[in-house]
């Protein structure tokens, strides 16, 4: 029966929905919660400790939920803040990285790029991961400052976010990169926009069947997986407006209810 507690996942905003698509698609049976801490978007460019604070008061409001595992679907949050949630509650927690391992793999122009926070970039987290699979590759990171608030704002399809866009990716085509990384659970709502930016042959990468994947296992290693056949109910909660959340997410058709909720 306990297995039939909710998976908890936060994000700064909407853009970790891209990352609960994924973990509803993979695991239909499992309730979940989706926090969208909005009023505190973005956290790219917040310092460490505030970060560390706002992922803190999510895990707390989530774990009084009843949640038995954290998804933290926020790069920002992921690299900055879940050593500290790891060492102090008691649950299991998935984070998000950017995706450089496959990529650095598989480049054959040995040039990479990466879209990613200024709070990712230059976390501890995220050079270890990169110093692990990028000695030999050219790696160009680029900020997407902007990018996360123009979709918060639901301003996807404007001309202000194509050119912003197209700015930050013109100097990756510059270093022939061949491979792009999303750092960001907020930027595979990019992607429609960036295929009119980026020639064909550049492909795409992001983290969110990864994490559905990983999130699987671990439920799975702690024998949490859900064991009713019933398909999950959802809520989505937002501590700003819930319109964009409730845009985002419609198309999905499952039990779920988007609402206003004060934390
Ligand atoms: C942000 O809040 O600045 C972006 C979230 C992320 O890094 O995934």
């Amino acid at each position: 029966m306990q297995n039939k507690r909710p998976i908890g996942v936060f994000d700064s905003g909407v853009g970790g929905t891209s990352i609960w698509k994924e973990i509803v698609a993979k695991l239909p049976y499992e309730d979940s919660i989706y926090l969208a801490d909005i009023k505190n978007a973005p956290y790219g460019e917040r310092s460490k400790e505030e970060i560390i604070a706002l992922s803190v008061k999510n895990t707390e409001y989530l774990i009084d939920q009843g949640c038995k595992i954290i998804v933290v679907a926020c790069n920002t949050a992921t690299t900055n803040a879940i050593d500290v949630l790891r060492a102090n509650y008691d649950i299991p927690f998935i984070g998000i990285e950017p995706a450089i391992k496959p990529a650095a793999l598989a480049s054959k122009t040995k040039a990479i790029g990466i879209l990613a926070t200024k709070g990712t970039l230059s976390s501890a987290l995220f050079a270890r991961t990169s110093s692990l699979y990028t000695s030999e590759l050219n790696v160009v990171e680029v900020i997407g400052k902007g990018l996360v608030e123009l979709i918060e704002a639901g301003k996807l399809h404007t001309e202000k976010l194509f050119n912003l866009l197209k700015s930050y990716i013109e100097p990756m085509l510059a270093q022939n990169i061949d491979y792009l990384v999303l750092g960001c659970s907020h930027y595979p709502y990019l992607i429609p926009v960036l295929k009119k930016i980026l020639p064909e042959h550049i492909q795409i990468i992001d983290s969110g069947q990864a994490v559905a994947k990983q999130t699987e296992r671990v439920l799975g290693a702690n024998q949490l997986l859900s064991q009713v056949d019933q398909f999950g109910k959802h809520k989505l909660y937002s501590n700003a407006s819930i319109e964009i959340l409730e845009a985002l997410t419609k198309e999905l058709q499952v039990e779920k209810e988007v609402k206003y909720l004060a934390f």
